[in-house]
């Protein structure tokens, strides 16, 4: 984006911000840089041991990305990747080096690699996700900087990159900021690190850069999408195929690249048979049948092939509707971090471990809190059938009359639902958690809904809200301007452990204005595994339980339940937890403990889910 537009918008924000009475004017957002489904590409994994430079005071900034070596014994040079010690890739560091468990700064990574390009081809480095901020160098030259710790970035190395030898240096810093996305304080672990993939990502000279498809908003077979090219464009046709439907669709790209198509799969699949002969050609995707097509998008000289699902997802009234009926979230929230070795998850076997504890509990939806999770744990949920609550991490108090900090929050969720928006198991994009009832961050977060709303259509905006009126004595009511704007509530309330006890759950009414489905996204309270006692013995097992029961009986007479995500399927880090021989760090409302020991709780939520699941059948 160019500056005159950052300015530009900065002017429009401040504007937006004085006269925060007037509706959020529509300005389309730019299309995020993301090269879609780096699964289906050509591609070399640069993962593995990094050289890594601990840099607490940022000395680097002065040279270490010309990772410069002594010429001969007269040279002063104060640094040396050969020298230096290797973190993973992917990999927190915090869990890699004792030393590092409670750092915050600047770490420089060095990874050397042999690479030969082939001719026509185009290069480009893509990184799942650094945790926060991250400067990438290749053979000593810029490519660029990078914000947000839970999100992929790509950039194009095909100048840049070497027939031979190659140098990629990454300065990764996870200080926390005033104006960062999140803000200062929040409750899980600052990992910091190349968190996720790096990969080589390689490409023909016009590509494939995204694409979209997926069912029209209320059509069980009319499909609609796009695809979007990166190169010269020579016009030639864009090919759609589903094999296993019958479906072949063709169009022609625009002068820009962009070839947007609606389509009739159910026509295209019968051909001239009689509609009587003719079923129809998709089976929706549902967390019973998780069907997933094979679906070929080629022009251009490219090709790219993913595994898409196709269902329809709306609300009626305070309904949530799949595939035209209504469904009831049978949900569990969770972090992303790893089973038992802890530090954020990154693989497919943790997210099989992860999603396997959630299945077992008898889900069919699953929380990811509180920013976007790894693609491996998105893409098994489409494949193991559970839907996705996706957030970017807009977390209790951020600078919200900055925008810059907009700006972030923007970019990161653009980026999120660029990564994503292919992924039948994504069902809502959450703009935001627990965040303070005031005009500014109306102002902001009503301007990501918008967003959220340009850049997908076909899927609901929600967002975790915790601001509750005590109308009389027993009576709580959901009273936040945001609700007003959103296609789901997410109700975040912790009776039971932050006021009141579990049991004043059974006089407790709920109220909620306007007829949206509410999702109860957070209750909970904290448990140490194998500690046992009295029901209202904080820290047992027995507490943690009764919570659970009150709350689920609750939850069943609150105004227009939808579905339920309870905090936290797993006990995980955090510095705001540390009271030793409890927490030590730790944060225990999990109903499984960090070392994948099941609670009481664990029961309880799972034989609530069992009788949910026949009701509802
Ligand atoms: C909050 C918040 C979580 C936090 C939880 C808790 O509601 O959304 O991130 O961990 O409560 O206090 O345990």
């Amino acid at each position: 984006m160019s500056s005159f537009e950052v300015l530009m918008k900065r002017c429009w924000f401040v504007l937006l911000l004085a006269g925060s009475a007037f509706a959020v004017p529509s300005r389309s957002p730019s299309p995020s840089n993301l090269i879609a489904n780096i699964p289906g590409r050509t591609t070399v994994s640069l993962n593995g041991a990094w050289r890594a430079i601990v840099d607490p005071f940022e000395n680097g900034k002065n040279g270490f990305f010309r990772d410069a070596k002594p010429n001969d014994k007269r040279d002063l040079v104060e640094y040396s990747f050969d020298a230096s010690p290797v973190l993973n890739v992917p990999g927190d560091w915090n869990t890699q080096r004792a030393d590092l468990m409670f750092y915050e700064g600047p770490v420089w990574y060095r990874r050397e690699f042999e690479f030969h390009k082939r001719p026509g081809t185009r290069m480009f480095v893509y990184f799942g996700a650094a945790n926060y901020r991250a400067s990438v160098y290749l053979n000593g030259e810029k490519l660029g900087d990078h914000e947000g710790g839970f999100t992929a970035f790509n950039f194009e190395v095909t100048s840049q990159l070497h027939d031979s030898s190659n140098v990629l240096v990454v300065e990764v810093n996870n200080v926390r900021r005033t104006d960062g996305v999140p803000g200062m304080k929040f409750d899980w672990w600052n990992y910091g690190g190349i968190t996720r993939d790096v990969t080589l990502v390689e490409v023909p000279a016009t590509f494939i850069q995204d694409y979209w498809v997926q069912l029209e908003k209320g059509s069980t077979h009319q499909i609609a999408g796009w695809v979007r090219f990166n190169g010269p464009v020579s016009h030639h046709e864009v090919t759609i195929q589903i094999p296993e439907a019958s479906v072949e669709y063709k169009t022609l790209p625009d002068e820009n690249g962009y070839a947007k198509f609606t389509f009739d799969a159910s026509a295209i699949a019968c051909g001239k048979k009689p509609a009587s002969q003719c079923s129809a050609p998709l089976k929706l995707w549902s967390p019973e049948s998780p069907k997933l097509y094979r679906v070929v998008i080629s022009g251009e000289g490219d090709s790219v092939s993913d595994e898409i699902g196709f269902r329809t997802i709306e609300v009626h009234g305070a309904k949530i509707l799949l595939n035209g009926k209504p469904i009831f979230l049978r949900g569990i929230s969770m972090h992303e971090e790893a089973p038992f070795r802890e530090g954020r998850a990154f693989s497919a076997e943790d997210a099989q471990t992860l999603l396997g504890w959630v299945k077992e509990l008898g889900c069919n939806f699953v929380r990811f809190a509180h920013y976007p999770h790894n693609e491996n744990e998105v893409r098994l949920a489409d494949r193991m059938g559970l839907l996705v609550w996706s957030e970017i991490p807009v977390y209790w108090d951020i600078d919200w009359t900055n925008p810059a900090t907009l700006e972030n929050a923007e970019s990161q969720l653009r980026d999120m639902i660029a990564r994503d928006h292919n992924r039948a198991a994504v069902i809502l994009w959450s703009v935001a958690n627990e965040t303070p009832v005031k005009p500014e961050r109306l102002v902001f977060l009503k301007q990501l809904v918008q967003e959220a709303r340009e850049l997908d259509s076909t899927r609901l905006i929600t967002s975790a809200l915790n601001h509750v009126d005590e109308t009389a004595p027993d009576v709580r009511a959901i009273a936040d301007p945001l609700g007003d704007v959103l296609d789901v509530v997410g109700l975040n309330e912790y009776l039971g452990w932050y006021w009141g006890r579990p049991e004043d759950a059974e006089r407790l009414q709920w109220k909620m204005s306007g007829e949206k489905p509410l999702i109860v996204s957070e209750f909970g309270g904290g448990a140490i595994f194998g500690r046992h006692g009295a029901a209202d013995e904080r820290w047992t097992e027995e507490y943690q339980e009764s919570l659970f029961e009150h709350q689920l009986a609750m939850v069943e007479r609150m105004p227009n339940l939808a579905g339920v995500s309870p905090w936290v399927l797993m006990d995980f880090r955090s510095p705001l937890r540390m009271l030793p021989g409890v927490q030590d760090y730790h944060n225990r409302k999990g109903v499984i403990s960090n070392r994948g020991q099941k609670k009481l709780a664990f029961y309880t939520l799972q034989k609530f889910y069992a009788k949910q699941a026949k009701e509802n059948h």
